[in-house]
């Protein structure tokens, strides 16, 4: 059993859903059955995500380099995609879930933009816990995209270069619209970041499973989030005074739901 403390949740946690290719091969499958399977995991972890009370849950679904592979895995990916947004929509209305995308959705093709975007308009007010797809999606690409839209509000004269700031950038980030992130996990062993939110990860705690994805459970994230609670965040501060804004933020908190044991 592992023992998650409720008090202390990571707010925003992102996956790097890594491993279904390999799922596959080594039961001699062809590499789409690993996605498929991959999709049944992406399923039960937003649903435990949503349980365990998140706010925000972000899924490395399908990179800007991804588009490099072959077409036929490429097509099944978009497939699946689909079909995961059909089938999980009245999971995710009835839960009060806000289901969000970023990374270069206009190059997504039709079949998913007709799912995915009346999707992501009905579920917009719901504010229990962001469901973030990140699709055709690269950590450079945000950034390099945030840096033109500010070079274009300096060239026209709305903004002085000096306003170019780490806060300016972060507003020009759909993928911290949720705020950083504060846990990152990757399976699938591989111990690399993969173009996954490059910006936000600046202070984000990692956590690396050899687990493929298909193969990944709750307990897996349960896991995770305990491993994440064992850990000092500093910030770059010493630890007494990086512990202080967070004894302030537990005070005055009922300590009737401590520690939940999941
Ligand atoms: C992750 O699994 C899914 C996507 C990147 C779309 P992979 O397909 O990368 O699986 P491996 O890493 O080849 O096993
Ligand atoms: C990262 O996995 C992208 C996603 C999980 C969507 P990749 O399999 O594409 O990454 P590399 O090639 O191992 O770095
Ligand atoms: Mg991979």
């Amino acid at each position: 059993m592992v023992t998650v403390d409720a008090r202390n949740l990571p707010s925003h946690v992102g996956i790097i859903m890594d491993g279904n290719g390999r799922w596959a091969q080594g039961r001699g499958l062809e590499r789409v059955e690993g996605h498929r399977k991959g999709s049944a995991a992406v399923r039960r972890i937003v649903r435990a995500g949503r349980r365990l009370g998140l706010r925000a849950l972000t899924l490395y679904a399908f990179s800007e380099q991804n588009w490099e592979r072959p077409e036929l895995e490429v097509d099944a990916l978009m497939a699946l995609l689909r079909d995961f947004l059909l089938s999980e929509r009245d999971e995710i209305l009835d839960n009060g879930i806000r289901l969000n995308a970023i990374g270069n959705i206009g190059r997504l093709p039709a079949l998913v933009r007709a799912v995915l975007d009346p999707l992501r308009h009905e579920s917009e007010g719901n504010e229990q816990m962001t469901l973030t797809l990140a699709l055709s999606y690269g950590g450079r690409e945000e950034i390099a995209h945030a840096a033109r839209e500010l070079a274009r509000l300096v060239a026209s004269g709305k903004m002085k270069p000096e306003e170019v700031t780490t806060e300016s950038l972060r507003g020009w980030m759909p993928s911290l619209s949720v705020g950083d992130p504060d846990l990152v996990i990757r399976t699938g062993g591989e111990r690399r970041i993969s173009n996954f939110l490059l910006y936000g990860l600046a202070y984000a705690e990692l956590h690396f499973a050899d687990v493929l994805w298909p193969d990944f459970t709750e307990d897996d994230l349960y896991a995770a989030i305990a491993s994440y609670q064992q850990r000092e965040r500093r910030f770059g501060r010493v630890p007494s005074q990086s512990s202080e804004p967070v004894a302030a933020a537990l005070e005055g908190m009922t300590a009737s739901v401590t520690r939940i044991a999941v």
